[in-house]
């Protein structure tokens, strides 16, 4: 469930009007919904009640700091990628105990950015990387606490470009190696074994393979305390998809995947992380546009908008289903239409939907782009001199730009020109 809905023939972000944030920020815009953001993370909180947990948010989904900070307000921990994304958690007020550090290619600068600064767990994902850390908490006087990212060969069947669980995947280290890798890191003075780390993809709709490789976990813990090690921490991943298209039938919720969580882990006494992202900001923001023209084709008709593939990448890279409704209440029994939706930019992958039904829009007509708010705004880019959108955060009746945006002297002001071409 989220907050967007429609209310004296309107489409609202809670008690406010789309249209009254566009009046004042103008098109496009990322909105997102506080209340939604807050239930979310409850949702998985409250799931996975009884047993000691943490719900680190994998911040990549949507890493504005007031995003981060309404979710660090309720007590997540944050799962971060770069040390961009660290520095973001720790501007947010997020406690370095309550911050792991995910990624296959952490750089001397990242480990020596958490460990100096505040770091409850890092995934290592390979053996050469974990000789890295142990060098870098050496130099520091330190342990870092780490656990190991298996990699389960379980398919997530999801789409290729999201799977990561797959032994073909860059992910990882093969669960069948992992004894060797554990005795490893136990020789290494400057590394502390806490746990296990698995994520085997993301928009998973089933909660089967989520079964499959906790399972296989689970087995492993096992071992590992046999050949000795101190395994108090299972870190589970992210993943659980959220209902894109709404005639399809929707995913398992935070309530069935916490159960099955209890079911096949509860009896270990482990600690429970888990890094939801987009369940967590997926339908808590939309991307809100204006209709620039309605263009007769060949057979067809193009909806052109003032948002584009640099705006919200997803459809283009992952074939994404985005639901894209009208601001404006369409009005009972009205004919719909059929449309391709696209945007401005000088290419055909620039396509959001195609033969989509939709009541009949005009120029200047705004819609919304639902469960936009997941790996929207953090994967969008300059390309064709767009300057990056806003983003706008509302609670109740309020709502405040949380990143403005920028004019188009700031986007030139960060080019140079070489004194050799200046004259
Ligand atoms: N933990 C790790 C280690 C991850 O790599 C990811 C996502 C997550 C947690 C969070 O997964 P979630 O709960 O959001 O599914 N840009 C793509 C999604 C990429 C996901 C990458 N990793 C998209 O727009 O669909």
């Amino acid at each position: 469930m989220d907050h967007f809905l429609y209310n004296n023939g309107e489409l609202h972000a809670e008690d406010v009007p789309l249209s009254a944030i566009a009046a004042e920020v103008g098109t496009p815009f990322y909105c997102y919904s506080t209340a939604t953001l807050e239930r979310h993370f409850r949702l998985f909180d409250e799931a996975l009640a009884g047993m000691e947990h943490l719900v680190c948010y994998a911040m990549k989904a949507a890493s504005n700091l007031a995003v981060l900070k309404v979710l660090a307000d309720l007590g997540a921990g944050m799962d971060v990628v770069s040390g961009g994304e660290y520095a973001r958690a720790k501007a947010a007020g997020v406690p370095g105990n309550k911050i792991v550090f995910s990624g296959v290619g952490k750089t001397r600068d990242e480990m020596r950015m958490a460990l100096t600064g505040g770091i409850r767990q890092f995934n290592v994902e390979s053996e050469p990387e974990m000789e890295r850390l142990n060098a870098v908490a050496l130099e520091l006087g330190v342990k870092a606490p780490i656990t190991i990212r298996v990699n389960p060969d379980v398919d997530a069947k999801t789409h290729a470009k999201i799977a990561t669980g797959k032994s073909e995947n860059k992910f990882g280290i093969p669960i069948a190696k992992a004894r060797a890798v554990y005795a490893h890191a136990a020789s290494l003075k400057g590394l502390e074994i806490v746990g296990i780390d698995v994520h085997i993809g993301s928009q998973l709709t089933e909660l089967e393979p989520f079964r499959l490789a906790y399972e296989k976990v689970k087995e492993l813990t096992l071992l590992l305390r046999d050949d000795g090690h101190e395994i108090r921490r299972l870190d589970l991943g992210g993943g659980l998809g959220i209902p894109y298209e709404r005639s399809n039938t929707a995913p398992p919720l935070p309530t069935d995947y916490g159960a099955m969580v209890r079911e096949v882990l509860g009896d270990l006494g482990c600690e429970i992380e888990i890094e939801p992202g987009r369940l967590i900001a997926g339908n808590a923001g939309v991307l809100v546009s204006d209709v620039v023209y309605v263009k007769q084709g060949e057979g067809r008709q193009f909806l052109i908008l003032d948002a584009a593939m640099n705006d919200l990448i997803r459809p283009a890279m992952y074939d994404a289903y985005h639901d894209i409704v009208p601001v404006v209440e369409p009005a009972a029994g009205a004919e719909p239409e059929v449309y391709d939706i696209v945007g401005p930019v000088c290419e055909s992958g620039d396509t959001f939907a195609k033969g989509r039904s939709m009541t009949a829009m005009r120029e200047g007509d705004l819609v919304a782009f639902r469960s936009a708010g997941a790996y929207g705004a953090v994967m969008a880019s300059e390309y064709n001199s767009r300057p990056l959108i806003p983003e706008v955060l509302v609670k109740g009746d309020q709502f405040a730009v949380i990143r403005a945006r920028p004019s188009l002297e700031d986007m030139l002001s960060r080019d140079s020109i070489p004194a050799w071409l200046q004259r």
